[in-house]
């Protein structure tokens, strides 16, 4: 199985990275420590996570060289007007001196000076967006920041839709990624396609399900387990990766963790079969009050 995906300006990414969203005090930090020694090597982390600072703790702990690692980070929603000190908080954070890839986390700019740090609301109560300002404006403004700081080296996307794609490819820059829940239940066939076209490359988040994931107990999946002698969530990474995208799963859990980084390769068949099983209940698990996301279906 593929270790490595290419991207479309030469660079590579990782198939496998951690997830760092909820990885929090000790516990996360010692997992972030324990997967960077068992060979993980790309972080997915963001601003609006709030763990920077422990993601860095970890990498120091870890041992491992940062040339040797692929760091991922977010602009984060109420920061889209306020882009790079965004940046330069989170280049201080990480204590990195470079973003191997810097996202837009969402198409959603929210009010910086809003009653919330992640969400700001209006009187009543409705999501404070931030005013005579949209996303085609904030990718703009990462295209010129890019321009002037060699610390970012790629740009990239999370959370958009076909719309959203082509709403800011009027800048004449596409994003190198794009960043979506995605696993058999959210399978984002359109989506896909279209990526491939336009040479983008998707990122699985959430390819587990998430928290609470009934893909974990699907008894159709735990069947195609037990015949290759593996675990759900080994076979859900490995039909992601089969599919041709990285996948970015989050533990907290040592034995977890190792098993997640141990891609099988699966039969056609049962590719297919965990595309149909998906196909039978969609379910996106993540959602927000600043996003409307198109149909999965
Ligand atoms: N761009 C975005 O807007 C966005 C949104 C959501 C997520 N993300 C990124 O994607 C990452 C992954 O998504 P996610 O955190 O939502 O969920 P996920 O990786 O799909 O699932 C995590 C859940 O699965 C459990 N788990 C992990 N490995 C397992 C295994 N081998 N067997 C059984 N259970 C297992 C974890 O519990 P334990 O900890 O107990 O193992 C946790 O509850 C995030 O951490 C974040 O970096 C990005």
């Amino acid at each position: 199985m593929p270790r490595q995906f290419s991207l479309a300006d030469g660079g590579k990414i990782h198939a496998v990275g951690l997830g760092t969203w909820q990885l929090e005090g000790n516990q996360g930090r010692e997992a972030m420590v324990h997967a960077l020694k068992s060979g993980y090597r790309m972080l997915d982390c963001a601003f609006s996570y709030g763990n920077q600072a422990l993601v860095a703790e970890a990498i120091e702990q870890s041992g491992v060289a940062r040339e040797d690692l692929f760091i991922v980070d977010k602009l984060a929603n109420t920061w889209h007007s306020a882009a790079e000190e965004c940046l330069d908080r989170t280049l201080a954070a990480l204590k990195t001196d470079t973003l191997d890839l810097w996202l837009m986390h969402w198409p959603s700019p929210l009010n910086h000076h809003g009653n919330h740090p992640k969400c700001p609301t209006l009187p009543d109560g409705t999501v404070d967006f931030e005013k005579n300002w949209n996303y085609v404006k904030t990718w703009q403004t990462m295209i010129e920041i890019q321009k002037r700081r060699p610390e970012v080296k790629r740009l990239g996307v999370a959370n958009f839709g076909i719309k959203e794609l082509e709403a800011i490819s009027v800048t004449g820059v596409l994003p190198l990624v794009n960043q979506v829940e995605l696993h058999p239940s959210c399978n984002q066939e359109n989506l896909h396609k279209y990526c491939i076209q336009k040479g983008i490359q998707l990122v699985a988040y959430s390819p587990l399900g998430s928290t609470g994931s009934a893909l974990l107990h699907d008894p159709n999946l735990k069947a195609i387990a037990k015949k290759n002698n593996a675990t759900v969530a080994q076979c859900l990474l490995s039909w992601g990766v089969a599919n041709g995208w990285p996948v970015i799963p989050r533990s907290s859990s040592p034995d977890r963790l190792d098993q997640n980084l141990d891609i099988l390769e699966l039969s056609k068949e049962d590719v297919d079969a965990i595309s149909r099983i998906g196909k039978a209940s969609p379910k996106r698990y993540v959602t927000a009050p600043w996003h409307t996301f198109e149909e999965i279906v």
